[in-house]
């Protein structure tokens, strides 16, 4: 069994997805993929190219929290979702800078699920893995990456309500280069910061109902100011991604960019979650000929800038190109049953 998931970068909308509002990421051509067979026992197994350490996950394990070594955390939070009928072994191998905001945790849950013989729509996928995802690393995730991961198209951006749950893809002009810069600054404080934040934008909907339908008018009535300023960074960058679809079909890239460049001002001001290192990337970044735009991208405090570019415009950072979602590469287990069949 040989199952791979791409990991995605965000090209717009941060910290929307856990209010039903709207992202725009595309899953890319640098991902994770789980290689192995079916074990008749009832333990998970799995060697990793990349990470320290053996994940031997018992089917029946208890907190996936408390697993070691850490990455094997996801490979427990998926066994507890998936809860597969048989044992696994086999090792996992990935093209993915290892917890840089790009999804690495996203693109193992699936291709794990996918080794383990998930069988279900690509939506099903995500929110199993989403699930996996929350158990395992105790962080209140939305579903952007996991989805991202699930329902890439070739070529195509995805424009995404995670209220609706609806994924509409949006082709990429030809004209268009996506750069992912790595910051190289560590995540630090992300888990804690991310769940904060969280709960301030609950605190706002408490006050004034679902953020996803709400104006900055209604923003504007949160009586508490730092609640108020992480809402405002919610309702405009809805807005910003509804504008970047339409500035995307209509091919407009100069907008694409100034809608990036305003995106990761919401961030760094009213969101609060840049840090100096992404503000000075982004600001050379959007500062440089042939950038469109260019912003931090996933969760923040750290990580990694995205920017939409003329082709060959940087030498910077890696050049990603938008593709299809997670699949099973090669089943072997039906083959052999196949073969068996026609002896
Ligand atoms: C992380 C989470 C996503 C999303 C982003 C911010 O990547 O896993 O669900 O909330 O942060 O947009």
């Amino acid at each position: 069994m040989e199952a791979f998931a791409p990991g995605r970068v965000n090209l717009i909308g941060d910290h929307t997805d856990y209010t039903g509002g709207l992202v725009m990421p595309m899953a890319i051509n640098m991902g994770t993929t789980v290689v192995g067979t079916r074990a008749d026992n009832s333990e998970v197994r799995l060697r990793s190219a990349e990470s320290e350490g053996e994940a031997v996950v018992p089917l029946n394990a208890g907190d996936p929290n408390a697993v070691e070594p850490p990455w094997a955390r996801y490979v427990a939070g998926v066994v507890a979702v998936v809860n597969p009928a048989h044992g696994f072994s086999g090792r996992v191998s990935t093209t993915l800078p290892i917890g840089a905001g790009l999804s690495s945790s996203a693109a193992l849950e699936l291709a794990v699920a996918l080794a383990l013989g998930f069988a279900g729509s690509p939506l099903e996928l995500a929110q199993a893995c989403q699930r996996a995802e929350q158990v395992a690393g105790g962080v209140p995730c939305g579903i952007m990456d996991q989805l991202a991961s699930a329902a890439g198209v070739e070529d195509h951006a995805l424009l995404i309500d995670c209220g609706a749950l609806t994924v509409t893809p949006v082709r990429m002009p030809d004209e268009a280069e996506v750069v992912v810069v790595n910051s190289g600054e560590a995540r630090r404080l992300v888990d804690s910061a991310y769940a904060e934040r969280r709960r301030s934008c609950e605190a706002a909907q408490a006050e004034i109902g679902p953020l996803a339908r709400a104006d900055t008018s209604a923003v504007g009535r949160i009586t508490d100011p730092v609640v108020r300023a992480r809402a405002r960074h919610v309702v405009t960058e809805n807005e910003r991604v509804r504008a970047f679809a339409a500035a995307l079909r209509a091919r407009d890239l100069a907008e694409c960019g100034a809608l990036m460049a305003a995106s990761h001002e919401s961030l760094r001001t009213d969101f609060e979650v840049s840090t100096p290192r992404l503000d000075q990337l982004a600001a050379e970044l959007n500062a440089t000929a042939g950038v469109f735009g260019a912003r931090l991208t996933g969760a923040g405090f750290g990580g990694c800038i995205v920017a939409l570019t003329q082709p060959e415009a940087l030498q910077v950072g890696w050049r990603v190109r938008a593709v299809s979602g997670a699949r099973v590469v090669e089943n072997t287990e039906s083959h052999r049953r196949r073969g068996k069949r026609s002896a």
